[in-house]
């Protein structure tokens, strides 16, 4: 880890004469950053910082976001360009490895991903012990933890080699688990992967297709699918990212923290927000209904949101978003869909959300959930699977910043503070005695 002083900052506390000397330090990118770690030790204080808006919780090389520009590099190389011209398996291998693979080592990395997508075959039976109305996110929670029980050879995260390993069966399986999961919710046969087809399009061919007749691969459809994997890959230190770093601050196993991911990525604040877009359109019906809609959500009592915009970091707009858009259309075409009523009506909220004086003062921008939940409706990707595929994407992410955790001399458990705001310490009254 690498980020260099850069100056200080002196805290004093007002009415008395102690202060603090506090080290700045500076990353490659991005503002800098107050080494607080000194303050409690010399002024007796905490920092207080709820959903950490201000807090940057670890150093990483992964992925950088300005917010104010609408920036996103993984590894430095924007999001745009890695949409535009690389694939998801090797995006994988960048954020894994931190640099763009050579021929070779790319051949390797898809050998080692491509060889892992089968299940256990006792793991199989796990999915028939679920109802058949499970939604999907729950059978992904429960499986991807229950890989633990069933891989023992990778378990030990001290070891650069079974953190490999673990690696390549979670990026490979995942897929796997989540289109079974589907499968299984409609009665359908599972299907077994296929290692002759690309991630994407193996994905795609686990999740539509059946015995009963050869599958038929649709390039445009897969390139979609690759390019929703590539936005989704990584975020820095969003929700479930972060959760998966505590988990594994731990000490926890792979499968365990990634499991913690899918959970914290399953809320609709989160990674649920593609499925409540569509939610959300459907109703409210039509275009006329938009205006009562956009006015329910300015409502301070209403607890209605617009699903699909804002951002806690970007401030601008969200690049992933514009990008989806493109997609977005480009699906549309080439299904030969002309009219998609809820294309029309997401365009529309989205005309009059950006011209309302409620949304440009608050800087609320369409995310990339806002656009791709209609794309995956295109594709035929029923609603409950929206969030299942974007674990599947944020998986290499997930594994990629568990390991940087792993491989950092300087982490910690992490375990926050508080301020403390309930009873004073008090005696214990016995049951008779209270009233
Ligand atoms: N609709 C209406 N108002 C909103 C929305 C929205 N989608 N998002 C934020 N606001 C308002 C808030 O009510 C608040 O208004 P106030 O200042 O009058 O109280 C103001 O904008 C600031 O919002 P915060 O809640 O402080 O923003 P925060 O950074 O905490 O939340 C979040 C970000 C959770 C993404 C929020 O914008 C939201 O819930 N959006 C809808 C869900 C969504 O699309 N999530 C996907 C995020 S992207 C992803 O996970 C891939």
């Amino acid at each position: 880890m690498s980020s260099k002083a850069t100056g200080s900052i002196t805290v004093t506390m007002e009415g008395s004469n102690k202060s603090a000397k506090l080290p700045l330090l500076g990353g490659t990118l991005g503002p800098q950053v107050a080494d607080i770690r000194k303050l409690y030790g010399e002024l007796g204080i905490f920092t207080y910082d709820p959903g950490y808006g201000a807090t940057a919780s670890c150093e990483s090389t992964i992925t950088y976001i300005d917010g104010d520009e609408g920036v996103l590099l993984y590894r430095g190389y924007p999001i745009e360009q890695l949409a535009e011209q690389s694939s998801f398996l090797e995006v994988a291998y960048l954020l894994l490895n931190g640099e763009l693979p050579n021929k070779a080592q790319y051949a390797e990395f898809d050998k080692g991903v491509t060889r892992h997508t089968m299940l256990h075959e006792q793991l199989r039976r796990f999915f028939e012990g679920f109802r058949r109305d499970a939604h999907p996110m729950a059978v992904m929670c429960g499986v991807v933890g229950a890989m633990a029980a069933f891989y023992h050879d990778n378990l030990d995260i001290n070891d650069p080699e079974q953190r490999r390993i673990a690696a390549f069966r979670l990026i490979a399986k995942v897929p796997t688990i989540a289109a079974w999961a589907y499968k299984y919710s409609v009665g359908q046969p599972l299907v077994y992967p296929r290692n002759d087809l690309s991630y994407a399009e193996n994905f795609l061919y686990m999740l539509n297709g059946v015995p009963a007749e050869p599958w038929v691969n649709n390039p445009i459809l897969s390139r979609a699918m690759d390019r929703i994997l590539i936005l989704h890959a990584d975020h820095e230190q969003n929700a479930s990212t972060s959760t998966v770093r505590l988990a594994g601050s731990t000490g926890a196993n792979p499968f365990a923290c990634i499991a913690a991911g899918i959970a914290a990525l399953w809320g609709p604040a989160h990674g649920g927000a593609n499925e409540a877009v569509l939610k959300m359109l459907a109703e409210i019906g039509s275009p006329e209904n938009i205006p009562q809609f956009i006015s329910e959500v300015k409502d301070k009592n209403s607890h209605t949101k617009l699903m699909g915009f804002g951002h806690r970091v970007y401030k601008n707009f969200d690049p992933r978003a514009k990008i989806m858009k493109e997609t977005c259309h480009e699906v549309l075409a080439e299904l030969g869909i002309k009219d998609e009523p809820l294309l029309d009506m997401a365009m529309e909220m989205e005309r009059i959300a950006l011209s309302d004086d409620y949304f440009i003062s608050r800087k609320l921008y369409p995310n990339v959930d806002f656009y791709s939940g209609i794309i995956l409706k295109a594709m035929g990707i029923p609603t409950s699977m929206f969030t299942v595929l974007f674990a599947v994407a944020r998986t290499v992410g997930w594994v990629s910043q568990w390991k940087e955790l792993i491989e950092d001399p300087s982490q910690r458990i992490g375990r926050p503070r508080q301020i403390y705001t309930g009873a004073p310490a008090r005696d214990f009254v016995a049951m008779d005695k209270r009233g």
